[in-house]
């Protein structure tokens, strides 16, 4: 297998939509909350790298964030930008008066339809439930064209309703149809069986794009949402660096990743420029104070970081015997080989050679022998260490 670092030729590929919600789910879970003015910088970077849906907040949720959904809105160059509401005339309005100024506005509507949601959460008969959506899809269809509307705890609804629920949703207008999987619970089989059924068994389904959302509860959550994909949807909802509620949202750089470098059994295409992902995760990780953790997929600091000698010497002879990426498709400048005890004696040769040293056989031994020592103590030896040594390996030499 070879791998293919263009985009190929999109033809032969079917295009997914990439509707970021970093803004709004990624927001909501505790201690993401971001500033008017980083919410701006943050959904200029999400247009500029080909998002085709940002979902810019909850303009009922509080005067800020409706002020920020407007402004984003004012300034997007190419994405859609869409606002959440719920079955409520207030919420949409108020959303539609905050994505109005958008080049391309979207209202994005949603109710819970599983019976525990339905029960406990609204205290809401089915029949109600089904009357609200009929009912916030008409509303929002009347400010806006575009139209999402979201089946709440989509994977744990009855089958029949979610059905009714969604044939009544695109018969009210709505364009795209999302079935969440509110709280990670689906496994990957059993999301693409759920979007073929209801495709199947809806009778005018072909009229809406239907969408995935999936939740990391069970860590399955950009499993499930590739899933979804093959079951039928064309958009997937997800968060820079995977953030939200609770355990997090889909990662939106895992996703384009996977499409991009699997394109033998995953045959889509997204408008993803993937060379701005890590500037995208930096900046969302500085804007809330979330760390990535090292060992991300993608953006995580060791994602292109080498240790082990056996591995570091593969990588010394091909790069592809353990990277399926490069890099820089990442926006990453180049893979680093982490000096550490694990290092081999190619890698230390290496090293050398990029700090400007050329030792004699055996003086290399020499200061190799004197490497593993001093990595046997220091977790990770850095480049002035090793100058440090060679310099006091060369300066012996001299005495
Ligand atoms: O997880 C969820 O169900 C949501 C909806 C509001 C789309 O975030
Ligand atoms: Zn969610």
């Amino acid at each position: 297998m070879t791998i293919d670092t263009s985009h190929g030729a999109q033809g032969e590929r079917e295009r997914v939509l990439i509707f970021d919600t970093t803004l709004r789910d990624g927001e909501q879970c505790p201690g993401a909350s971001m500033t008017f003015e980083e919410k701006l910088q943050v959904a200029e970077v999400l247009d500029d790298m080909g998002v085709d849906i940002i979902e810019a907040g909850f303009p009922i949720a509080s005067q800020g964030d409706f002020e920020s959904v407007q402004e984003i809105a004012r300034r997007a160059k190419n994405a859609v930008i869409a606002g959440l509401s719920r079955a409520d005339f207030r919420d949409i309005d108020r959303c539609a008066e905050a994505v109005r100024v958008a080049r391309r506005p979207r209202i994005h509507t949603f109710i819970s339809t599983s019976p525990i949601h339905m029960k406990h959460k609204l205290q809401m008969e089915p029949e109600a439930v089904l009357q609200a959506v009929i009912d916030s899809v008409t509303r929002a269809r009347s400010h806006v064209d575009d139209v999402e509307w979201s089946a709440e705890d989509g994977t744990r609804t009855e089958f029949e309703f979610l059905c009714r629920c969604v044939e009544a949703a695109i018969k009210a207008g709505a364009t795209t149809i999302n079935i969440p999987d509110t709280v990670g619970y689906t496994t990957p089989e059993e999301y693409t069986h759920l979007f073929r059924s209801v495709r199947e068994a809806v009778p005018n389904s072909d009229k809406a794009v239907f969408s995935v959302h999936c939740h990391n509860d069970l860590g399955m959550a950009v499993a499930n949402s590739l899933a979804g994909v093959k079951g039928g949807a064309r958009q997937i909802e997800c968060t820079i660096n995977g953030i939200g509620e609770r355990a997090g949202n889909a990662a939106l750089e895992e996703i384009v990743m996977a499409i991009k470098t699997r394109n033998d059994v995953l045959p889509y295409v997204t408008g993803i420029q993937s060379t701005m992902l890590m500037r995208a995760s930096r900046l969302v990780a500085a804007v809330t104070s979330f760390p990535v953790q090292y060992n991300k997929a993608i953006v995580g600091r060791n994602a292109f970081a080498h240790e082990s000698g056996i591995h570091q010497d593969g990588m010394l002879k091909h790069t592809q015997t353990y990277e399926i990426m490069t890099p820089e498709s990442v926006g990453v400048k180049q893979t680093s080989l982490v000096m550490g005890k694990h290092s081999g004696r190619h890698a230390f040769a290496e090293k050398l050679k990029e700090l400007g040293y050329s030792l004699g056989d055996n003086a290399f031994q020499d200061a190799f022998r004197r490497f593993k020592d001093l990595a046997d103590r220091k977790k990770l030896v850095y480049d002035e260490d090793i100058e440090a040594l060679i310099d006091e390996e060369i300066g012996a030499a001299h005495d």
